[in-house]
């Protein structure tokens, strides 16, 4: 079974950014849900989760994806805030962290391991995608509605709706990292 403290060491470094402690410790909990539902049993397994199913990941992980869209989605922040002599909306940093270590808390449940090494879609992940399945073990770990927006809304789900300004930010980070991949796919990342 993988723990609250397994959690707190693959994301240490981001975890301790949020200055709220109930906030920092729903967010371990929704991940401690979403690795139960998802049937992890020990971190080997959830280090193994590639990012996506929809392209070619070239061995980027899960966890290695939600790290780089927490620190992507940071800096994105940071570069406004150090920029601007005032700021024209309040990026909320502890609501920015949380929704961006949760925004794909969902693929727990979507993605399942097929026994044999690799990565399927489930039951779950046919009935709904990661979006709503975040949303709804994110609700049950307590997390506020404002970070239930920016899983709710971080990809296409979002698109045209109204979204906290952290959704903005979590999005763009998020496709930063998934775009390349799919262009290079395509044939059509000039490297
Ligand atoms: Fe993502």
């Amino acid at each position: 079974m993988i723990r609250a403290e397994d959690i707190q060491q693959l994301f240490g470094s981001q975890l301790a950014r949020i200055e709220n402690t109930s906030l920092r410790e729903n967010v371990v909990k929704a991940w401690v849900i979403g690795c139960q539902r998802g049937g992890y049993e020990n971190v080997d397994q959830l280090l193994a989760m590639p990012f996506t199913l929809l392209t070619d990941c070239r061995g980027v992980t899960f966890v290695e994806h939600t790290i780089a869209v927490t620190e992507g989605s940071i800096g994105l922040a940071k570069a406004q805030h150090e920029a601007y002599r005032s700021m024209p909306y309040v990026i909320d940093m502890d609501r920015l962290i949380a929704g961006a270590l949760l925004h794909d808390v969902g693929k727990l449940v979507e993605i399942q391991q097929d026994g044999s090494g690799g990565f399927v879609k489930s039951r779950n992940g046919k009935c709904m995608r990661h979006p709503i399945s975040g949303t709804v073990i994110a609700a049950e770990a307590g997390l506020p509605d404002e970070v239930l927006n920016i899983i709710a809304c971080h990809a296409k789900e979002g698109e045209g709706r109204p979204q906290v300004v952290e959704t903005v930010l979590i999005h763009l980070a998020d496709f930063a990292t998934f775009d390349p991949l799919v262009m290079k796919a395509k044939g059509s990342l000039i490297e």
